[in-house]
């Protein structure tokens, strides 16, 4: 993995390394002695090279399990507790099938909203189905996900019987305390523990992302190799200017303080969608607040050119985008030859699909730099799990460090809090009076 920033420099001055140079190391000391705001959550920062063989054996096991039950599995959770593995899951898939890797179960995600005709077209789908459920939540109590929960436990136990059932749901979730804790040692299940010094976007390194990822038939081996190996590229002792992840903080900083509060995430495949949400996540609700933060955004492309590209080129220039490039597709494909040329193609006849999507990705660089719009570019060799986990450590560590030099505590997420009382005072949840009360008068 490699970031290029060189097209963002000319909107930075021209020394804001060694401006961003000492908070970005004070900022790197803070995360290893453990100084920092948030410090009880830092468990993610040495997680890559602490992941024993004997934990990725035991999540492989289960996997296996799983895929030789089930023709399904729902992963059920919100937030951190399921963007992580969607993101892995969805950029190794193939784009029409979920049989690939062969034999995999279909891999369904819900908990994640409370969309009535959602649950319910899911349990239509279902039907019949011989599915599994994997339970995530880290405070076990997460509504949505809950709610997913029971009629998904009730659908299985109803299908299956309550034993068979059993074998096929598996929980993860505190070791301790917790809805979901209480019923997985209740019930008997298979279970996991989200290590307490994790926050849930930082969480899929843990079996909240390897689990699933497993199931889905992926090396999980190769994609903790790929962390690992960013662990160290970004470790603390390699010297600003090379270390990717103080770079992109560094830079991130710069462009903020220079008016840029939008950085909007690019991708020129469509398998990295999902990418594009769970940095969403991780940097929204790492650095959203105090009334601070680059707000950000993620566009599709070429497809949200045809959408989105008038704004990015001509809206107001509050924006950077961080363009996701893939080097090496994995498949070879050739746009083809036509004696009539009708559609006045043949320029193209004989190049490979990837070149024109890489002269569409050049060509669009250079426009919205163009444009006033700075270019990071952050690009992997090949969509596989090694290049992945390479990823996903990357925008941690630059994560954690960026929310520091910005001032903020890029661990905690007290915002989440305030609809969560709202709609439990609406729904009259036990410990809510006085809100229900406060609630019920302000919506006279
Ligand atoms: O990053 C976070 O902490 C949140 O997005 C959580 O992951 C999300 O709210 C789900 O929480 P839980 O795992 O407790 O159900």
């Amino acid at each position: 993995m490699k970031i290029d920033i060189s097209k963002a420099n000319a909107f930075v001055e021209a020394d804001f390394m060694k401006t961003f140079e000492p908070q970005v190391k004070a900022a790197q000391e803070a995360l290893e002695a453990g100084t920092c705001e948030g410090n009880d959550f830092l468990g993610w920062l040495h997680l890559p090279s602490s992941i024993t063989p004997e934990l990725l054996a035991e999540l492989n096991a289960t996997a296996q399990v799983l895929r030789d039950n089930c023709e399904a599995v729902v992963v059920a959770g919100i937030g951190g507790s399921y963007l992580g593995a969607r993101m892995v899951i969805d950029a190794l898939s193939n784009s029409f099938g979920w049989l690939q890797p062969s034999n995999a179960p279909r891999i369904l995600f819900a908990g994640n909203n409370i969309g009535e005709d959602y649950l319910t077209e899911l349990m239509g789908y279902l039907k019949g189905v011989k599915f599994g459920v994997i339970n995530i939540s880290k405070s076990g109590t997460t509504t949505e996900t809950a709610i997913t929960f029971r009629l998904l436990k009730k659908m299985c136990e109803d299908q299956r019987g309550k034993d068979e059932a059993k074998k096929v749901i598996v929980a993860i979730t505190d070791a301790k305390k917790g809805a979901a804790r209480t019923t997985a040692d209740k019930e008997g299940y298979k279970s996991f523990i989200i290590p307490d010094n994790v926050g849930g976007r930082f969480s899929v390194l843990t079996p909240v992302g390897l689990l699933p990822i497993a199931v889905a038939g992926f090396d999980i081996e190769a994609l903790v190799k790929g962390a690992q190996d960013m662990e160290k590229e970004c470790d603390s002792s390699v010297a600003c200017e090379k270390n990717p992840a103080a770079v992109y903080a560094a830079i991130r900083n710069a462009l903020y303080q220079s008016g840029k509060k939008i950085e909007i995430m690019a991708n020129y495949q469509p398998k990295l969608h999902n990418l594009g949400e769970w940095w969403k996540q991780l940097y929204g609700e790492s650095e959203g607040k105090d009334g601070k933060g680059i707000f950000p955004a993620s566009v599709d492309l070429t497809t949200d050119l045809h959408s989105m590209g008038q704004w990015i080129q001509d809206g107001e220039r509050t924006i950077f985008e961080t363009v996701i490039s893939v080097e090496n597709p994995n498949t070879t494909l050739e746009v083809p030859a036509d004696e009539e040329n009708l559609d006045g193609l043949n320029f193209l006849a004989g190049k490979r699909i990837d070149e024109v999507n890489k002269m569409a990705e050049l060509g669009t660089q250079l426009a919205h730099v163009d444009g006033g719009v700075p270019n990071l570019k952050v690009s992997i060799e090949k969509l596989d799990e090694y290049n992945i986990g390479q990823l996903i450590y990357f925008f941690e560590k630059g994560c954690g460090i960026s929310g520091l030099v910005l001032g903020v505590n890029p661990f905690n997420q007290p915002g989440v809090e305030a609809y969560k009382k709202n709609m439990f005072a609406l729904l009259n949840k036990p410990g809510y009076e006085a809100e229900s009360a406060a609630i019920q008068k302000r919506l006279k």
